[in-house]
């Protein structure tokens, strides 16, 4: 019989997890407050926020298993409102696992949970956020983690596919790709680093740690340890645009200032996972070439 996943939140990295698990013969579900974008799975409304709808949602659609992958998932937004970010995470971590009532639950959380002062952040690193989003998703790995059969999946910097003519380009792949080939000057800083991971590869370990035997704490990044400014003129020299477009600038300078400089993550467990499951993760000049190869 087919298994049935809740996913809360339908967004970026959430409709990845779903288009995965339905190619494997699974059933996804997703919640969230409003519709998806995309017609990708099954939806149910959902705010993770209410503990009623929670338990109601679970008791309609009788996962087998739960991915949490819900916002606020806005690194600037957070730092506007962190008490109203904490206590959101917070909220939906304790509501969903208290509705999950010890089924296997998988957390995305984030490498924003370090402070960013070094370029290797593997699972026995000491947390410390240094912004108001890595301290909300922190609370919440600490609750979701506490729950009897869970993983927290820390993941690095998503990038995939998004339409030239979306409303707003939700990761800086997709951004910088657009600004580039509408001939445009693009700003990236030279001095954050990350480890930028497909959505595609993120959906199929997400998959892989839904099933028994996973740890209870994983990090993915991808194999790349590169600066914005890098990754935006490797953007460049895939859709064979001159490397002048990529402006590196300063982090403080623009919109990724309540950054840390090192979003990277390593594991020390991340290849027995990839081995038992067949996976592979593709570095930034592969993920890059894939993506173009299949844009339309
Ligand atoms: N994207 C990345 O690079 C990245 C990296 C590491 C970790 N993550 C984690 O992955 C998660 C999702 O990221 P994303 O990029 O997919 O974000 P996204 O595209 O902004 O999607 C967030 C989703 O959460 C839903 N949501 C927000 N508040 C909710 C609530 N109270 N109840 C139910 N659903 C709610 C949103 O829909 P509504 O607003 O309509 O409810 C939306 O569907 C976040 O928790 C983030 O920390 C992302």
């Amino acid at each position: 019989m087919s298994t049935t996943t809740l996913i809360v939140g339908s967004g970026f990295v959430g409709r990845a997890v779903a288009a995965r698990l339905a190619a494997q013969g699974g059933t996804p579900v997703l919640a969230s407050r409003t519709p998806p974008a995309e017609d990708t799975a099954p939806w149910v409304r959902l705010d993770a926020t209410d503990a009623d709808a929670c338990a109601q949602v679970v008791e309609s659609v009788r996962p087998d298993r739960l991915v949490l992958v819900h916002g606020p998932s806005d690194v600037t937004w957070c730092e506007a409102d962190p008490e109203r970010a904490i206590a959101l995470h917070s909220a939906a971590a304790r509501h969903l696992t208290a509705a999950a009532r010890g089924r296997r639950t998988v957390l995305i959380s984030t490498d924003n949970v370090f402070d960013g002062s070094g370029p290797d952040n593997d699972e026995a690193t000491s947390t410390a956020p240094a912004n108001a989003y890595g301290r909300a998703k922190l609370a919440a790995e600490r609750i979701v983690g506490a729950a009897p059969d869970a993983t927290v999946l820390r993941v690095s910097l998503v990038y995939g596919w998004e339409p030239a003519d979306c409303a707003k380009w939700l990761n800086f792949f997709a951004a910088c790709a657009h600004r580039l080939r509408a001939g445009e000057q693009v700003e990236a800083p030279h001095d954050q680093w990350t480890t930028p991971v497909l959505v595609e590869d993120v959906a199929a370990v997400t998959a892989a740690v839904l099933e028994p035997g996973a740890p209870g704490l994983l990090h993915l990044g991808g194999p790349d340890r590169v600066s914005r400014a890098e990754w935006a003129a490797a953007i460049a020299d895939g859709l064979g645009v001159p490397r002048t477009r990529v402006a590196p600038v300063p982090r403080a300078a623009g919109r990724y200032a309540s950054r840390p400089a090192h979003t990277c993550l390593t594991s020390t467990l991340l290849d027995e996972v990839l081995r038992r499951h067949g996976l592979r993760v593709r570095g930034v000049a592969e993920g890059v070439r894939a993506l173009l190869e299949a844009a339309p």
